[in-house]
């Protein structure tokens, strides 16, 4: 269920495609529907449902989601029942079991979701349950003898139509349960909206199972945590810190070295190799593997990245592969305020300084570019020393263009590489050289004006009339 509004999110984007740990609600929900084996997972969409669908078809591209639509969005028995036509579809199959899941309850364990299933059995409702300090606002489990766990669920009483007593209760459902399907396509059929909120309420199906001989079984959820809906920014920046302590504990359980488990943030899959350590405020997106020793400075940004053993990312790198990726070669250095884009590609041993910019590029074992410079669309061979505040000019307004730069060449501080452009081997480029056509391996090439000393040339004096015109 994924149609309703989220009012309290106070936000333009409809509250199922917020995201928690790099990935919408939605998706954490659609992963655990797919690892329980769902080949053909039922979204029921309303609120923002073209934007919603739309991110999910971007998001996985090879799940095939059946999305229905739920136009005014009436309760969620309502949103069950604009999903009927698709279930009656599997109804007459032996043991054919729905699980309805929650577009706003990321973190359900696919182990407990499982569990319902198998609760379930394809002949029982299971409801899945929590016992909560504060019950307010969730619907209450009531049992034939209240606050005995061993006797018989009579019902669900929402809050808003539970009695005082009622409210009393601390069971409660959480809003996934899992029902024999055809049996839950009649009771759907039946349900009416005759209560406090005028809502067609998919829990008044556990008392029509009751009335049926249906048994009806409460399994509890393993953590609180698993079971915790978002509803309000704070409730998902509480969901996000718990998600993010429990990465930063399974990384030092393998032997990453953490500054502070606190100040990290996974948004993605982050692999480490041994020896790992990683300075505060690091933040990992995409995918990202760091390989034996590798060491991670303060404050850096690190997106869909390949880095091998031993190299150094110093303090406020940024590192964004997202689409080409980035490699980083064992043993280099980046940065501090290094920034590698798409398609960089360093070899051994490479070193990039302060404020240099890497984008499409390779260099080569044993390069280096330190200082100020940008090194795009370009093939840079071992050994090359790119100097401070040179460039690569690859863009001439309408096309993109390669520079080569060959091995051991040396190109001397503020130099423009205008591309198409080769720089042979061994090849020097003298500082402030323009280099608008091919360097010969081995040779200095100079383009620049040539510095002349004009001697009796005088300052300016103040108040002198300018000459000239
Ligand atoms: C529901 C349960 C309540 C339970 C609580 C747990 C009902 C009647 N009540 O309450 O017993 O304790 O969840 O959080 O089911 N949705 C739709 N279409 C709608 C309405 C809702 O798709 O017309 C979706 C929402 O997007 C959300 C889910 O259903 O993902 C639950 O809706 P919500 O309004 O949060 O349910 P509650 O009334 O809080
Ligand atoms: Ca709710």
């Amino acid at each position: 269920m994924a149609a309703g509004q989220g009012t309290r999110m106070k936000s333009a984007r409809p509250k199922v495609l917020h995201t928690l740990a790099g990935r919408s609600l939605l998706q954490h929900v659609l992963s655990t529907a797919g690892s329980l084996g769902a080949q053909r997972p039922i979204v029921v969409t309303g609120h923002g449902a073209e934007q919603v669908e739309a991110a999910m078809r971007q998001a996985l591209p090879d799940a095939p989601i059946d999305f229905v639509r739920q136009q005014p969005q009436l309760g969620t028995g309502h949103a069950v029942q604009q999903a009927a036509h698709r279930l009656a579809e599997h109804a007459a199959l032996p043991g054919a079991t729905t699980l309805i899941l929650n577009g706003d309850v990321p973190l359900i364990e696919p182990s407990t979701a499982r569990a319902l299933v198998e609760a379930s059995g394809g002949r029982r409702l299971a409801l899945l349950t929590v016992a909560l300090a504060d019950a307010t606002g969730y619907g209450r489990i009531v049992r034939e003898a209240p606050g005995d766990a061993a006797s018989p669920v009579r019902a669900i009483v929402e809050h808003k139509d539970a009695s005082h007593e009622q409210r009393a209760i601390r069971e409660v459902y959480t809003g996934m349960m899992a029902a024999p399907t055809a049996q839950l396509l009649r009771w759907l059929a039946a349900l009416s909206n005759d209560n406090a909120q005028r809502e067609y309420y998919l829990t008044d199906v556990v008392a029509m199972a009751v009335a049926e001989g249906v048994p009806v079984v409460a399994a509890p959820a393993a953590s609180e945590t698993e079971v915790l809906g978002v509803n309000s920014p704070a409730q998902l920046a509480e969901l996000e810190r718990r998600v993010q302590r429990a990465q930063a504990e399974a990384l030092m359980e393998a032997g990453v070295r953490l500054a502070d488990p606190a100040r990290l943030d996974v948004r993605g899959r982050l692999e480490c190799g041994r020896d790992v350590e990683i300075d505060v405020n690091c933040v990992f997106e995409g995918e990202v593997r760091l390989g034996d020793g590798v060491r991670v400075g303060a404050n850096c940004v690190i997106r869909d990245a390949r880095i091998e053993a031993g190299a150094q990312i110093h303090p406020f790198t940024h590192i964004e592969g997202e689409g080409l990726g980035v490699t980083v070669g064992a043993e280099a250095r980046v940065g501090p305020f290094a920034r590698l884009r798409p398609g960089a590609r360093l070899g051994a041993d490479v070193h990039i300084g302060n404020f240099v910019e890497v984008k499409n590029a390779t260099l080569a074992a044993g390069a280096k570019a330190n200082h100020l410079a940008y090194v795009g669309d370009a093939t840079v061979g071992e050994r090359v020393n790119f100097g401070a505040g040179s460039i690569t000019a690859n863009y001439d307004g309408a096309n993109k263009h390669r520079t080569v730069i060959e091995d051991d060449a040396h190109v001397g501080s503020n130099c423009v590489l205008v591309a198409p452009v080769t720089v042979g081997a061994g090849a020097t480029i003298g500082g402030g050289s323009t280099i608008t056509k091919n360097a010969p391996a081995g040779q200095l090439s100079v383009a620049r004006a040539r510095q002349v000393a004009l001697s009796g040339w005088q300052r300016p004096k103040k108040g002198a009339k300018p000459s000239g015109g």
